[in-house]
C-alpha cells in the first residue's frame, strides 16, 4: 500500500459500484460530508473525494481516495478505468428494488473474475429507510454476499444507518 512504512496514511483506493439510482452518490456524500441529498442527480462519468478514515478505538488512519461511479447503462463501458488497481469495490444495490439485487450478483461476478481474491468486495443493501417498500431480504442479501466471498451491510444513506461501517470495514481489513 502507498504511504505503508513511511509514516503517512495507508492510501486506499476505493470504487462505488452499481445500478443508476441505488444511492451510490448519497453514500459517497453521507460518509465524506454527513448529509443527505433527497435530490441527488445522476452521476455524469464518475466522481471523485477523499476521506481520511479514522477507526475507532485508536487503530490506524488512512486516506480513502472514492471513487463514485455512474450507474447509467452508457457508462458502463468505463467501469474498469474506475475498478482497475482499485483495492476495494463497494457494490451498493437498492432493497425497494429486486431488480438491483441482480445487477449487484453480475458487478460481483465480474469483479472477483477480474481480481480474484485480491480486492476487497462489500455488498452494500441500500435505503432500509424504506422498510415498507423493502423487496429483498437481508437474507437475500447476504447469501449472495457469502456465496462470492464478499462482506455484507445493510445500510441507509437518508438516516446514515451502519454507513460508516462499510468505509471503517475496509480499512480495518486492509491494516
Ligand atoms: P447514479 O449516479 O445514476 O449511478 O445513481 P446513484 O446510485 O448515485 O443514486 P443517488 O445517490 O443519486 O440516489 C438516487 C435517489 O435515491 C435520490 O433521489 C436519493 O435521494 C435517493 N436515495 C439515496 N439513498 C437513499 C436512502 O438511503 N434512502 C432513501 N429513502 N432514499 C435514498
Ligand atoms: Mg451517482
Amino acid at each position: 500500500l502507498e504511504g505503508a512504512g513511511l509514516g503517512l496514511p495507508p492510501r486506499i483506493k476505493v470504487v462505488l459500484l452499481g445500478d443508476s439510482g441505488v444511492g451510490k452518490s448519497c453514500l459517497a456524500l453521507r460518509y465524506t460530508r454527513g448529509w443527505f441529498d433527497a435530490g441527488s442527480k445522476a452521476t455524469v462519468g464518475a466522481a471523485f473525494s477523499c476521506v481520511t478514515v479514522a477507526l475507532p478505538h485508536s487503530g490506524p488512519s488512512a486516506k480513502i481516495d472514492l471513487w463514485d461511479t455512474a450507474g447509467q447503462e452508457r457508462y458502463q463501458s468505463l467501469a474498469p478505468l474506475y475498478y482497475r488497481g482499485a483495492h476495494a469495490s463497494v457494490i451498493v444495490y437498492d432493497v425497494t428494488q429486486r431488480e438491483t439485487l441482480a445487477k449487484a450478483a453480475w458487478w460481483l461476478d465480474e469483479l472477483r473474475r477480474y481480481a480474484g481474491q485480491h480486492m476487497v468486495l462489500v455488498l452494500v443493501g441500500n435505503k432500509t429507510d424504506l422498510a415498507d417498500q423493502r423487496q429483498a431480504t437481508e437474507e437475500e442479501g447476504r447469501a449472495l454476499a457469502d456465496s462470492i466471498g464478499a462482506h455484507y451491510v445493510e445500510t441507509s444513506a437518508a438516516t446514515g444507518s451502519h454507513v460508516a461501517e462499510v468505509f471503517e470495514g475496509i480499512v480495518a481489513q486492509m491494516a
